[in-house]
């Protein structure tokens, strides 16, 4: 994976929302006196849905609330990947290119973000709608290969099928998430091969 940085241009301040704010007081009260560090995933993600990213400004502001060291939520915040290190777009696809991926044809779905999104990763399209980038492994290779966008994760993918996702979102449709051949879980393709009668 590549080295995750936050952006080189960044906002020059960040405040909470009154009611974001309060929302993160919730969280910091779940924990007992003094642990009120453990509310730090929750802060971050809170100031992602606020601004869409996690900036540098937001980074300082959550350790001055939770009484941490800027660079303890910086190691967080760059630590997960669900975090957003760059303004992305409405939707944003993490494509994962490890190995089991890569094998069952990550590739073409790269190609369709290059084409479909923007040639570069972290760059959000003109139209402001999307944004992707490669991402490591994100547990569900049995139904390789698969992307997340923004929460939802698209498996059994093609590069045809990616295209037909980007276009639906597009217009504002919700397609289908989950595998993308009807398979049942995670189960081979064309049904189970052992287990196959019930056992009363
Ligand atoms: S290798 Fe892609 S989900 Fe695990």
């Amino acid at each position: 994976m590549s080295v995750r940085r936050l952006h080189e241009i960044q906002p020059e301040s960040f405040a909470f929302s009154e009611a974001n704010l309060a929302r993160v007081q919730e969280w910091m009260a779940k924990f007992p006196e003094g642990r009120q560090r453990s509310a730090v995933i929750a802060a971050l993600w809170i100031g992602q849905e606020q601004e869409g990213w996690v900036t540098k400004p937001m980074v300082e502001e959550v350790g001055r609330l939770l009484d941490m060291p800027y660079i303890r939520v910086l190691e967080v915040a760059t630590f997960y990947t669900m975090f957003y290190l760059a303004p992305v777009g409405k939707h944003h696809l993490q494509v994962c290119t490890t190995t089991p991926c890569w094998l069952r044809g990550s590739d073409e779905v790269v190609k369709a973000c290059k084409k479909h999104i923007h040639d570069k990763p972290h760059t959000v399209s003109a139209d402001g709608q999307f944004s992707w980038e490669e991402m490591e492994c994100l547990g569900a290779c049995v139904n390789a290969p698969m992307m997340l966008i923004d929460k939802d994760p698209y498996e059994d993918l093609t590069g045809d099928k990616v295209v037909e996702i980007i276009e639906a979102l597009r217009r504002g449709e919700s397609p289908k998430t989950g595998s993308q051949i009807d398979r049942h879980t995670s189960e081979p393709v064309g049904g189970r091969t052992t287990l196959t009668k019930e056992e009363a």
